[in-house]
């Protein structure tokens, strides 16, 4: 009811109808049968053969067998938190979106923090981008900012993120190392991708060893759109900002950390919320105006680059506070499925190629994720906003659709929904003006991979800086094969000079300026290289 709402209680609310509490409750099957003896199964005699008549053990050994599902093929490893959303003031300026209207309003979130590269029971003190994943449950439908703790992401098209993904997990002969980016394959991989540079920078720094969930920022990485009413589009980057700060371990402290206490994280955010000090972020955006796409060095499109503060302000817009625990890490952090296709009327994607194959990946894992189409309807994944349409069917299906018509149009009517206008929130999709060739191609635009690695370099403090040597001195210096090394210490002469011979003299190596640095990324008309990766060695 309102009230709930007006408490962002909304879906905490919702989610009570599946919640079960077994106190002072009679033990009993799925099909409701008391049990009377839960300590011995049906046997031929005190000591004779058990009987396929158990109906009892076999339904519980077949339940137990099937528990585990797959885990993400990224972000395994994770922890979650219910909370709230509210916005400071209307941004109708900007956007149509409900949840960013009324600062009454609070919209209920679910947010999961995980690492990258580790399998679900890895530690959480891997040196590693965090994942920084927020469903809002709006009145208008799920919208979710599925970002991660870096601003920026390793290649600029979705079609290389399965070799980025082969490359840092463990490698596949051996499955070593668990949670570490300090092997040949990753190295490899990046000192042949110019693109990975600002990200791998952002990786090697301190914001890759976080203190707590609870002092790390948010980014939603691709430029956005925000929608106004009247229909007009600004771009739009999304920042979560701690309001705890910025904090780090060293990586001593993580190491330590992670030998006795691989659950640190996890148990720092249940902890700050068992005992009501919420974790706050406040949620801030950078708008650009549609004429001023071009307006900058880089590409708005190219999720390796950020827009710097100093050009564009980040304005604080709204506050998002996490004040409750899953009741059941399963049903809620392991089940949620979020998706950046998940959006409302009031936002919209751009054309950056890491989006677009984004928006194909995360419904398509998700369906042998959680088993088939009807995952929607799994409480924690349930909109508070109703749903009506004409799907039917398949696996597990919870709706019981009523009435004889299943499609659209139809003249019998019985129960069929109807389409909303724009005027009554149906979700119109921004008409951009398109006139293309249609090419498999990298923009040119896209092509500084530079500059802002070293923006980002230059902008840490000194004893940061050292934090940055060391750290790649320590992966590079796992590396087995010493050519990966010195392509690697060679990619870095092109970003600072000093850094790169630092680095190479920890390695026993001597920084060398590559003639000509490694792009496979403009395809083989356009490498000046022309050359295979693996001619290269
Ligand atoms: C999870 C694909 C880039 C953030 C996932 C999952 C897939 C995936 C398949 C597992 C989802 C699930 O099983 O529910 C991709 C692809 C990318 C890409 C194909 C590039 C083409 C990114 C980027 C970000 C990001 C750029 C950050 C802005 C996340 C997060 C999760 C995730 C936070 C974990 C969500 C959760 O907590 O359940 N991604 N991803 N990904 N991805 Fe991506």
């Amino acid at each position: 009811d309102k009230n709930d709402q007006a408490n962002g209680n909304y879906k905490l609310q919702d989610l009570e109808q599946n919640r079960e509490d077994s106190t002072e409750q009679f033990l009993t099957t799925n099909q409701g049968v008391r049990i009377n003896d839960n300590q011995n199964s049906l046997k031929a005699g005190e000591r004779g053969a058990t009987l396929l008549e158990d109906f009892i053990l076999r339904e519980k050994i077949t339940h137990f067998d099937h528990e585990r599902i797959p885990e993400r093929i990224v972000h395994a490893r994770g922890a979650g938190a219910h909370g709230y959303f509210q916005v400071y003031e209307s941004m109708a300026k900007y956007t149509k979106a409900k949840f960013l209207q009324d600062p009454s309003v609070k919209t209920p979130v679910f947010v999961r923090f995980s690492t990258v590269a580790g399998s679900r029971g890895s530690t959480d003190l891997a040196r590693d981008i965090r994942g920084f994943a927020v469903k809002f449950y709006t009145e208008e439908g799920n919208y979710d900012l599925v970002g991660n703790n870096a601003p920026v992401f390793f290649i600029q098209d979705a079609m290389k993120f399965p070799d980025l993904v082969h490359s840092v997990k463990p490698e596949p002969h051996n499955e070593i190392p668990q949670a570490a980016a300090a092997h040949d394959t990753f190295w490899d991989f990046v000192s042949l991708m110019p693109e990975s540079m600002h990200a791998i920078f952002w990786a090697m720094s301190d914001r890759a060893i976080p203190r707590s969930f609870r002092m790390m920022e948010g980014f939603g990485v691709h430029t956005f759109r925000f929608i106004n009413e009247e229909g007009k589009s600004h771009f739009v980057k999304f920042h979560w900002k701690p309001l705890l700060g910025l904090h780090s371990v060293l990586w001593d402290e993580a190491t330590r950390i992670s030998g006795k206490d691989p659950d640190f994280h996890r148990r720092d955010l249940w902890d700050a919320i068992e005992a009501g000090v919420y974790p706050e972020y406040e949620f801030g955006v950078q708008i650009i105006a549609e004429e001023d796409e071009h307006k900058f060095e880089f590409d708005l499109l190219d999720p390796t680059k950020i827009i710097p503060e100093e050009l564009v302000p980040v304005q604080r817009i709204g506050k998002m506070i996490l004040n409750r625990n899953p009741d059941n890490f399963f049903a809620e952090t392991e089940q949620i499925a979020f998706h950046p296709g998940h959006i409302v009327p009031g936002i919209d994607f751009t054309n950056d190629p890491l989006l677009q194959g984004r928006l194909f990946s995360y419904l398509d894992t998700q369906l042998s994720r959680l088993g088939g189409p009807n995952f929607h309807e799994i409480p924690i994944n349930r909109p508070i906003a109703p749903i009506h349409n004409n799907q039917r069917d398949s696996q597990m299906r919870q709706m019981i659709n009523k009435g004889r018509v299943s499609y659209d149009p139809n003249s019998l009517g019985g129960g069929c929904p109807f389409q909303a206008m724009m005027t009554e929130g149906g979700f119109h999709s921004y008409e951009e003006r398109i006139d293309a060739r249609k090419v498999r191609a990298r923009s040119e635009s896209f092509r500084d991979h530079f500059t802002q690695p070293a923006l980002f370099y230059h902008s840490q403090s000194e004893a940061e800086k050292k934090h940055m040597i060391d750290a790649f001195s320590f992966e590079l210096g796992k590396v087995e094969m010493v050519a990966i090394r010195q392509r690697m210490v060679n990619m870095l002469t092109q970003i600072d000079k000093d850094l790169a011979n630092k680095v190479a003299a920890n390695l026993g190596l001597t920084a060398q300026n590559p003639e000509q640095p490694i792009n496979h990324s403009f395809g083989a008309d356009t490498d000046p290289n022309k050359v295979q990766p693996t001619d290269k060695r």
